[in-house]
């Protein structure tokens, strides 16, 4: 048993440098093994006080080195100033991991920091007017209807009476998947896949994805229609221009100029493209819309004689319209974008603006 706060106790065993030596390694140990159990700064400063401060252990110890014999004074009080400089450069450290430990533990706790919210998501453009084009047409009666994306050649074409080697078959460049199967061009396809299935009344969108060979400011390869349809005793032409203008004063707040323009499709007769005044140039003329002011955002016309006839509806009995328009079109209009291609980069920049 020895006593350290003296420093130099000498036991009749031993010789004097040793006691000395034991006595410094017993400071140390004990020193260390207090150290390693503290928590708080508080301790931390008493334990540090304990030993190095103005009346502690250690420094009792070097103040006492005068009562040790002339010749063992050098190296006692070697050891116990290592022994110093070892303890002090302890306590430095332990304080400095004792306060990054309390500025932690503070911010982990601090209730009153605001959460921090995960960034969100926002609709693409093309999804959002594709709902609100659904949702204006579901106001007046249509519903909704699906067709698949890889097509047969029959259903792309032939039921809408493009026979093989047709030259309207040139008028869209079609991604041939084999001889009979395709990348459906447009939705018209779904018109006579409705129609095999169900007996007029028909009253239906189909909205989805289009495939073509074409890029440019308003192409892209892949793009996105809504096809109508409307099949019933007594439709006329009239109705297909009053349900589009409705249509389009509706998705557009303002007031926008819109046209009919006589066009060709195989399966309508008489058939019409509709153009809508550049918002861009409001009609001036402009890069987006080739300098004539209007942009082109959908086809349409009267259902021919000849696919009713391939669905085996009585043309006798009924009369049809369809219309099948081009989506990133109306959402360039719509949004005021200079580029159709814009909507496929995926740069957020551009699509957190939605
Ligand atoms: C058709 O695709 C016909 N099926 C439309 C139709 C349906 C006519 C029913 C009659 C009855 P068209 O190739 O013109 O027609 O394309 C229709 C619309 O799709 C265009 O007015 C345009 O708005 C859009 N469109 C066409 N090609 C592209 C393209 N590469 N990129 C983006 N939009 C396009
Ligand atoms: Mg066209």
């Amino acid at each position: 048993m020895r006593l350290y706060c003296l420093g130099i106790v000498v036991e009749q065993t031993n010789t004097v440098q040793e006691t000395i030596s034991d006595t410094l390694v017993d400071i140390e140990r004990e020193a260390f093994r207090e150290i390693e159990s503290v928590e708080a700064i508080e301790a931390m400063e008493r334990l540090a006080t304990k030993y190095i401060g103005r009346k502690g252990i250690l420094t009792a110890f070097l103040r006492n080195i005068t009562q040790l014999p002339v010749d063992e004074r050098p190296s006692a009080g070697k050891n116990a100033n290592l022994l110093k400089v070892r303890l002090e450069a302890a306590f430095n450290e332990l304080k400095s991991r004792l306060e990054s430990a309390t500025e932690d533990s503070g911010s982990l706790i601090d209730i009153t920091l605001p959460g921090r919210v995960p960034a969100r998501g926002t609709l693409h453009p093309v999804t959002k007017i594709s709902r609100e084009i659904i949702s204006i047409f579901s106001r007046i009666g249509f519903e909704i209807a699906e067709g698949p994306e890889v097509e047969t050649d029959y259903y792309n074409f032939e039921a809408l009476n493009i026979p093989k080697y047709h030259p309207a078959r040139d008028m869209q460049d079609t991604f041939y998947v084999s001889e009979n199967i395709v990348l459906r061009t447009h939705t018209s396809p779904t018109q006579p896949r409705i129609m095999e299935k169900v007996k007029p009344p028909v009253r239906i969108i189909a909205p989805g994805k289009v495939y073509r060979c074409d890029s440019d400011v308003t192409h892209t390869p892949m793009f996105h229609q809504v096809e109508g349809l409307m099949v019933d005793h007594n439709v006329s032409f009239g109705d297909l221009k009053g349900t589009l203008s409705t249509f389009i004063n509706q998705l557009f707040d303002d007031d926008i100029a819109l046209r009919f323009r006589p066009s060709f499709f195989p399966f309508t007769e008489p058939s019409a493209e509709v153009d809508i005044e550049c918002v861009m140039c409001r009609g001036e003329g402009c890069r987006v819309c080739s300098r004539t002011g209007w942009l082109e955002v959908l086809g349409a016309g009267m259902v021919h004689p000849a696919v009713f006839e391939n669905v085996g509806y009585d043309t006798d009995e009924y009369t049809g319209f369809a219309f099948g328009m081009g989506i990133e079109r109306l959402a360039m209009l719509k949004y005021g974008i200079d580029d159709l291609r814009k909507f496929f980069e995926n740069d957020m920049r551009f699509l957190r603006q939605f």
